[in-house]
C-alpha cells in the first residue's frame, strides 16, 4: 500500500531562502501574526476528555486573548471568553478545574452559568437597569473533531470549518477510535526562549532527523517521508523498524509494543505526524495520540503547550509502549528546543543570510507561503521600518 495519503510533486527551481531574518525578531510583524494569524485560525484547545464531568474547565490564553472551554449540565462544551462582563477580570484563574454549580468572578462576584448566561451581579440593586440577558460571557467559535476542541477567537476566519479543513487526514485517524481516548498526564506547557516561527520551521521537516534525533533515526529513519502543507494540513509518516534498537528506549519499545490489532495493517507500525497551519501539530502512533502547539510570548519567547491521550481501556503493555514512547518524544523535544534557538539566534547576527533549505525541507516552505499569503510583508527581504508595517501590509494585502 502507498503510505502517501497525497503525491506532492516538488518543484524543480523553487526559492530556498525562507522567511526573512528580520521577521523573526520584528515587533510590528508579531502585532500582525497576532491579528492575520492566531485570532482568526483554528486552535486547539484540549480533548473532550479533558472535560469529562459538568462543570469542568480549561483555559487557554492566546496573544492576549483568554479561552475559557467548560462542559454544561447539559453535557454540552463551550468555549468563552475568560472575561468576565463586570470590569474584564478572569472569571477562572487557573488552567484547569472544577467550578460545580457555577462560575464565580473572584473580582466582585458576578454569578455566570455553565452554559455563560448570567445568573446574576453581587449586590444587585446597585444595578438598577442591569439586564441580565445582555451580560453572558461572550462565546468564542468552537468545533469538535475526533474528540479535539478546536476554538477560534475571531469568527470565520480563512480557514473552513475544521471538519472540512481536515477531511485529506479524516479517513485515515478515524481507524484510531481518538474520541474515546483520557488523558495520560493532563495538559503541560513551557516556555522557550525563540521566535515561534523557529519553534514551526525545526517541526516541519524531517531532514534534521537522522543527525539531530539518533532515537527517531533508529526507531523509523529508513522509512520516514513528509508531505508539505497542502490547504493548512501537513503530514509526516514513518513506520518503525522491528528491528531497531541501538537505543535503551527504542529497543525497549519494539520489544514491549503489542500489535496493533486495532488498526490495519499498513497503520501497526505507523508513527504519523500532522501539521495544521499555523500552530498546531497532532501525532499519533498506534498506543496513543498527541497534540502540541506554540504560541507567541514576544518575539522572542513562546510557549509551547500539549497533551497525550490513551485508550481508556489499554493494556499493559499499551501503557508501557505509551511511556517509552513519551520517553523518546521527551529527548526529541529537548532537542529541537536546542535547534530553534541556535537557529533563531543566528538571525541577529549581521552575518545571516537567510535559509538555503533543502527538497527534504519543502514543507518549511509551504508553511512560510500559508504565512506570506496572510501577511504579504513577509516577503520582503529588507525590512521596512517598524512604524510602517502594518500600513505597508494592508496595502498588500488589498493587491493580492
Ligand atoms: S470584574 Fe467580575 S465581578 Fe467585577
Ligand atoms: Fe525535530
Amino acid at each position: 500500500m502507498n503510505p502517501h495519503l497525497r503525491d506532492v510533486a516538488i518543484p524543480n527551481n523553487w526559492d530556498r531562502r525562507g522567511l526573512p531574518g528580520w521577521s523573526y525578531h520584528s515587533d510590528a510583524v508579531l502585532e500582525l501574526e497576532k491579528e492575520y494569524v492566531f485570532r482568526n485560525h483554528w486552535q486547539i484547545a484540549g480533548h473532550i476528555s479533558d472535560l469529562p464531568n459538568a462543570g469542568d474547565y480549561l483555559t487557554m490564553d492566546v496573544v492576549g486573548e483568554r479561552a475559557l472551554i467548560v462542559r454544561g449540565k447539559d453535557g454540552v462544551v463551550r468555549a468563552f471568553n475568560n472575561m468576565c462582563r463586570h470590569r474584564g477580570s478572569r472569571v477562572v484563574a487557573d488552567s484547569q478545574g472544577n467550578c460545580k454549580n457555577a462560575l464565580v468572578c473572584p473580582f466582585h462576584g458576578w454569578v455566570y452559568n455553565l452554559d455563560g448566561t448570567l445568573r446574576g451581579a453581587a449586590r444587585p440593586r446597585s444595578f438598577p437597569d442591569l439586564d441580565k440577558t445582555e451580560f453572558g460571557l461572550m462565546p468564542i467559535e468552537l468545533e469538535i473533531w475526533m474528540g479535539f476542541i478546536f476554538i477560534r477567537f475571531r469568527k470565520g476566519g480563512p480557514q473552513p470549518p475544521v471538519a472540512e479543513l481536515l477531511k485529506p487526514i479524516e479517513a485515515e485517524i478515524a481507524h484510531y477510535g481518538v474520541a474515546e481516548m483520557v488523558p495520560s498526564w493532563g495538559i503541560w506547557s513551557q516556555t522557550s526562549p525563540v521566535n515561534w516561527k523557529s519553534v514551526r520551521d525545526v517541526d516541519n521537516e524531517g531532514y534534521h532527523v537522522a543527525m539531530a534525533h539518533p532515537a527517531l533515526q533508529d526507531l523509523y529513519g529508513a522509512t520516514y517521508f513528509d508531505e508539505p502543507f497542502i490547504n493548512g494540513v501537513s503530514r509526516s509518516f514513518a513506520t518503525y523498524n522491528p528491528h531497531a534498537g541501538r537505543r535503551w528506549s527504542v529497543a525497549q519499545y519494539i520489544k514491549i509494543a503489542p500489535k496493533a490489532k486495532h488498526l490495519p495493517d499498513h497503520l501497526r507500525k505507523a508513527w504519523i505526524y500532522y501539521g495544521i497551519f499555523p500552530n498546531n501539530a497532532l501525532s499519533i502512533m498506534p498506543e496513543s495520540v498527541q497534540f502540541y502547539q506554540e504560541f507567541p510570548l514576544s518575539t522572542g519567547e513562546t510557549l509551547l503547550r500539549g497533551a497525550i491521550y490513551r485508550y481508556p481501556d489499554e493494556t499493559r503493555e499499551q501503557a508501557a509502549a505509551r511511556y517509552l514512547a513519551y520517553r523518546i518524544d521527551r529527548d526529541t523535544m529537548n532537542e529541537d528546543v536546542q535547534l530553534s534557538v541556535w537557529s533563531n539566534e543566528s538571525m541577529l547576527s549581521e552575518a545571516f543570510e537567510g535559509f538555503y533549505l533543502s527538497d527534504l525541507e519543502y514543507g518549511v516552505r509551504t508553511h512560510h507561503d500559508h504565512l506570506r499569503k496572510q501577511i504579504p510583508v513577509l516577503g520582503l527581504e529588507t525590512a521596512p521600518e517598524e512604524k510602517d508595517m502594518w500600513a505597508l501590509n494592508e496595502a498588500l494585502r488589498s493587491r493580492s
